[in-house]
């Protein structure tokens, strides 16, 4: 039993209104002061010294109780069941999840972790974050705070869920083009971009964004949405080696956020149950619902991510079949499989698939 589940539990409506509005008012007054060049850090110290916001701007009125969205009133449905339904992950798995990084082998490989980069700096100056080098982690200039994690999360969802729904559908137009099979390749690519958005939707439970957000997320998806279409129709392998480094990023990020949570960094998450609807979709068991158990599921599902893509980058976009829905004629070892019972930070290669 997992000991910060048994003290007094706090439901996430109970301290919704707390995470209730990421603000603009702040943010502009700190960009119209500092202007663009200022970093995310000299906007965080100096949106912190600024008095509170007098009005909220959110597309939604605070007076409505309803969750930020709240279930269809459909008098005759009972539920909407998901789609596809997840993995149950052991707490030993998921606490064996590391941070890893897969050489650059190639200039293909250079290329997308240049992108990668070029996105966390963007990433990291919109969301305020900055990542300390070893053994400054306690300076005061690295802290986060829960809303910040927010943030953080939110906005890397929205971009998170794009490559898996691009690449699946490209995948299908080539199936019809062509008039071939897919060798079930589309399957794991939708469920991933599905996967990403329940992330979205989990953490949307805890904090709703405003307009600034949302204006954020809109051009950010827009570009990367395009920019990630293109590159895919040139270099498929080139992509899944982008999405595993991407991936790469994201166990970082919620790597460190459990940290600073199991250091006391965060109290307002300590006792925090995790929402109804992640509790549903992990299936997370009695006395592994907490705010830290979430972040161990969803920072295991990116490590997922992180080897599902780096392994379709390995393998022949054209030719080769799908390891992670392939049934293997050896059963005594270990294959890729939808779980994390054998997780590979840096992916399968080639031969130990095909
Ligand atoms: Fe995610
Ligand atoms: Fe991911």
């Amino acid at each position: 039993m997992n000991s910060l589940s048994t003290a007094a539990p706090v439901r996430v409506v109970a301290l919704r209104q707390s995470y209730l509005h990421f603000t603009v008012s702040t943010y502009s007054r700190c960009i119209a002061t500092t202007g663009l060049q200022c970093s995310s850090l000299a906007i965080t110290n100096k949106c912190s010294r600024q008095p509170a916001p007098k009005r909220f701007i959110s597309s939604t009125p605070q007076t409505q109780p309803k969750g930020f969205f709240p279930p269809p009133t459909a008098p005759s449905v009972k539920e909407v069941p998901t789609a596809w339904a997840h993995p149950i992950y052991a707490e030993e798995e998921m606490q064996r999840v590391v941070v890893g990084h897969r050489e650059a082998q190639n200039w293909a490989d250079w290329v997308a972790l240049g992108s990668v980069r070029v996105l966390r700096w963007g990433m990291d100056l919109v969301t305020g974050y900055r990542h300390p080098a070893p053994g400054k982690e306690h300076e005061a200039k690295f802290q986060m705070t829960e809303k910040k994690w927010l943030t953080r999360f939110v906005f890397l969802e929205t971009v998170a869920g794009v490559p898996g729904m691009v690449g699946g559908m490209l995948r299908h137009l080539r199936s019809l083009r062509r008039m071939k099979r897919d060798n079930g390749w589309i399957e794991t690519l939708l469920e991933e971009a599905y996967n990403e958005r329940m992330h979205l939707l989990t953490f949307l439970k805890l904090a709703e964004p405003g307009w600034f957000m949302r204006l954020m997320v809109l051009g950010a998806q827009g570009v990367f949405f395009n920019g990630f279409f293109l590159s895919y129709l040139i270099s498929p392998r080139t992509c899944h080696r982008f999405v595993g480094y991407l991936e790469e990023e994201a166990v970082l990020t919620y790597t460190r956020a459990i940290q600073d949570l199991q250091t006391g960094r965060l109290p307002g998450w300590e006792k925090l149950e995790a929402p109804e609807m992640a509790v549903r979709y992990w299936k997370m068991p009695e006395g592994n619902r907490t705010m830290k158990d979430l972040l161990l599921y969803v920072r295991a599902d990116e490590a997922k991510h992180r080897e599902v893509n780096h392994t379709l980058g390995n393998l022949n976009q054209g030719m080769d079949p799908n390891p992670y829905v392939a049934k293997y004629k050896d059963l005594t070892k270990p294959h890729p499989s939808k779980g994390i019972a054998h997780l590979k930070t840096t992916g399968w290669e080639r031969e130990e698939v095909i």
